[in-house]
């Protein structure tokens, strides 16, 4: 359960919020990039809906759903392997609302206050006149506690995201650090993965490709809505037979994101030639197409054939949930949601009185970056002092070793010698001692 641990395959999480419809931008920047992440040897991967978090900003019931079907339609005929990715539906997962109020009780109110995504709401409202919070949703305030409950449920190493995204892992990595501080190591703390080489799409008008400019290319829009599209894309006014700069060109750049780099070496020349500008779209609309038509097959199956999909998406809750039911299991006990009948309650006095009553070991980090630990007396007084470790393990290995020491607590003590400080005015038999009460209360 350390965190510390090399793992030998790394697991990579990511949600998709199931509010709209896959466009070229989200094909090229996450759909085609998660697919092939998901075939390097070493990695396993979980990608799932989040349709939890849709409900954040999308009140319409059917929409919801249509967007969880296109969106899973996209990804598998896109290549996503079932069999090999743990591909689900966030509601299936009944642990995760549950991890996500256990995740709110060691929450700060004051990190979530800090989430950008909160704060521009905030400042809008400002902005406009409005009270700060007005229209704004406790969803939206929890929205990076339940994102923390997704990617933690799954110990997930890596969390694939756009850079809006980042703060929101590193908050889950707060979160899960107060839960193991509290409780125990249960959580790894995750990465936000970031791929620098993936291209940001221009949409139809040249910004950025997004749902919310109204500029996108659907990725599974019929052919010949397809050549509409990109017919009616916005280019400048230069006519046949004048050079074309291949800078800032959405076309271009799309292209780009479509092709070898043979081919785009190609356009770049004809552009310089001076290509009209519907030319260059037929040739974008011909090379999109050329990507597109054989998955479009899959997808229009798909659609038409829904039942396969939550087939799919059933079973892949099945195995996201063969992890989190007994990982919640461990955490509902951590925290003392516990049968009584295992532990009656009268032969445990509470953890909180026989803490205080105890000598207590405590571990911790210097600005050095070493890790620390010291031995307080049951009144709080030190009594031993550890030298820096490099790696938090190694000094809890060194606590491990003390507390298990009983009868032998003075060999354990001479043993690591070495590691600890001098502490002035403590006798080696006040450390035994308290090492002896602490083995008894164990
Ligand atoms: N918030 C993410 C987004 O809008 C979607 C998401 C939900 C997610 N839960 C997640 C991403 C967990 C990564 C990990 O893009």
């Amino acid at each position: 359960m350390t965190t510390s641990q090399t793992p030998a395959t790394t697991r990579f999480l990511t949600g998709i919020t199931t509010t709209g419809t896959p466009h070229l931008g989200n094909f090229v920047g996450s759909i085609r990039p998660s697919v092939e992440a998901s075939r390097r040897p070493g990695v396993q991967s979980f990608y799932f809906l989040a349709n939890y978090h849709a409900l954040i900003k999308c009140e319409d019931p059917a929409r919801i759903q249509r967007s969880t079907l296109e969106i899973a339609a996209s990804w598998l005929a896109a290549g996503l392997d079932p069999a090999h990715v743990v591909f689900y539906r966030q509601s299936d997962i009944p642990e995760i609302p549950e991890l996500n109020w256990l995740l709110s009780c060691v929450t700060g109110k004051g990190l979530l206050n800090r989430a950008h995504a909160y704060k521009a709401s905030q400042d809008k409202n400002q902005a406009a006149g409005r009270e700060a919070d007005d229209g704004v949703t406790a969803g939206l305030f929890m929205y990076p506690v339940l994102m923390a409950a997704d990617i933690l449920m799954f110990k997930a190493h890596k969390v694939p995201v756009g850079r809006d995204q980042v703060q929101h892992i590193e908050m889950a990595r707060d979160i899960a650090a107060s839960f193991n501080h509290l409780y125990g190591e249960h959580f790894v703390a995750p990465e936000a993965a970031i791929d620098e080489h993936v291209a940001t799409l221009p949409g139809l008008d040249g910004r950025k490709m997004s749902k919310s400019y109204d500029n996108t290319i659907p990725l599974f829009a019929p052919r010949e809505q397809l050549r509409r599209l990109i017919q009616g894309m916005l280019t400048d006014s230069r006519a046949p037979g004048e050079p074309k700069d291949t800078e800032g060109s959405a076309l271009f750049q799309i292209y780009q994101a479509f092709a070898t780099e043979a081919e785009t070496a190609a356009l770049r020349q004809r552009f310089a030639e001076g290509i009209a500008w519907g030319d260059a779209k037929q040739v974008l609309f011909e090379r999109v197409d050329a990507v597109v038509a054989p998955m479009r097959e899959r997808y229009e199956h798909l659609m038409a054939h829904p039942a396969e999909i939550e087939e799919t998406l059933l079973a892949g809750a099945e195995r996201a949930r063969a992890v989190a039911t007994p990982f919640l299991r461990e955490l509902r006990a951590a925290v003392g949601l516990r049968s009584l009948s295992a532990q009656p309650a009268a032969a445990q006095p509470a953890a909180k009185a026989s803490r205080a009553a105890q000598p207590a070991f405590k571990q911790y980090r210097e600005a050095d970056g070493r890790f620390y630990f010291k031995l307080l007396a049951a009144d709080g007084r030190l009594l031993l002092q550890s030298t820096g470790f490099t790696a938090p393990k190694e000094a809890g290995q060194a606590i491990a070793r003390l507390q298990q020491s009983a009868a032998d607590a003075t060999e354990a003590l001479q043993a690591l010698q070495p590691q600890l400080a001098p502490v002035d005015g403590v006798a080696t038999s006040d450390v035994v001692a308290a090492l002896q009460a602490l083995h008894a209360a164990v």
